[in-house]
């Protein structure tokens, strides 16, 4: 079994017993509500409570079903003496964003972000308890509660390397008011990402709907332009899953 196959099953599985155990009116406020923090705040308080010690709930897979799309990747980016500046948006309570920090062996800053104070402290609490070492020893790992449809109040323009995007994306898109927070999170992203950066949306939506959204959302012309790309991460249960990459391109002016 492949790591993706593993760590899929795992979570789909979770994911899926997460969904039945959860009271229905939570669910209907999930699918409709997926932009609110609101929802996503009673949706981690309530996922916490189902355990007596905390475990981390990974949306569609987990790190190692990416890692082989994210390590390298990050690879490729080395600036010497440099610490390469990481954000998984949208972190929830996943570890990602805490996995790339302890394995990558180049010195990263991985902030997680997320709209919900719920997951951010549940979080800050998990890694004081356990202690989670990096690989470099120049690594660091924060979590900040943010709204990122303003992430350029956090970061500067053209500073982060590289941001992760797993379901953030998605849910905004699959709710009635989240469509334009979708657009304006991704034109923030264009902006606080380095020239040599990228962003990478992990999703289920089919490569027609997302990549013409993608298209059409990251160019503006004299304003915004971006090439954007997509490989196929794997299948459970009949899903495909997808990497959608973004990276800005150079503004010709009109
Ligand atoms: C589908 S979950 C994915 C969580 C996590 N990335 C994972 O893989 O498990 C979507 C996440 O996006 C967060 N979110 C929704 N809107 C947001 C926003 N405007 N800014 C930051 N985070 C947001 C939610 O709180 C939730 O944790």
């Amino acid at each position: 079994m492949s790591p993706f196959s593993k760590s899929l099953t795992w979570s789909g599985r979770r994911i899926f017993a997460a969904c039945v155990r959860h009271h229905s009116s939570l669910t209907t406020e999930l699918i409709e509500n997926m932009d609110k923090k609101a929802t996503w705040d009673r949706f981690y308080t309530e996922n916490s409570s189902r355990t007596p010690t905390f475990e981390n709930f990974d949306w569609f897979f987990g790190f190692n079903a990416v890692r082989d799309m994210i390590m390298p990747l990050l690879q490729t980016m080395s600036h010497p003496d440099a610490v390469l500046q990481v954000l998984d948006m949208g972190c929830g309570t996943s570890a990602l964003g805490p996995s790339i920090y302890r394995h990558s062996p180049l010195p990263v800053r991985v902030t997680c972000a997320d709209i919900s104070p719920v997951a951010v402290r549940l979080m800050q609490e998990h890694v004081q308890a356990q202690a989670v070492w990096p690989h470099h020893p120049s690594s660091q790992l924060e979590f900040v509660e943010l709204d990122c449809t303003q992430l350029d109040e956090c970061f500067g323009l053209s500073s982060l390397d590289l941001i992760v995007d797993k379901g953030t994306t998605d849910a905004l898109l699959r709710c009635k008011e989240g469509r334009g927070k979708a657009g304006l999170v991704l034109k923030q992203c264009l902006k606080v990402l380095r020239s040599s950066g990228s962003l990478l949306q992990f999703s289920d939506e089919d490569p027609d709907a997302r990549l013409l959204w993608l298209e059409t959302e990251a160019q503006d012309p004299g304003v915004l332009a971006a090439d954007v790309g997509v490989q196929e991460v794997g299948e459970l249960q009949g899903v495909c899953y997808y990497c959608y990459q973004v990276t800005p391109q150079p503004v010709v002016s009109k």
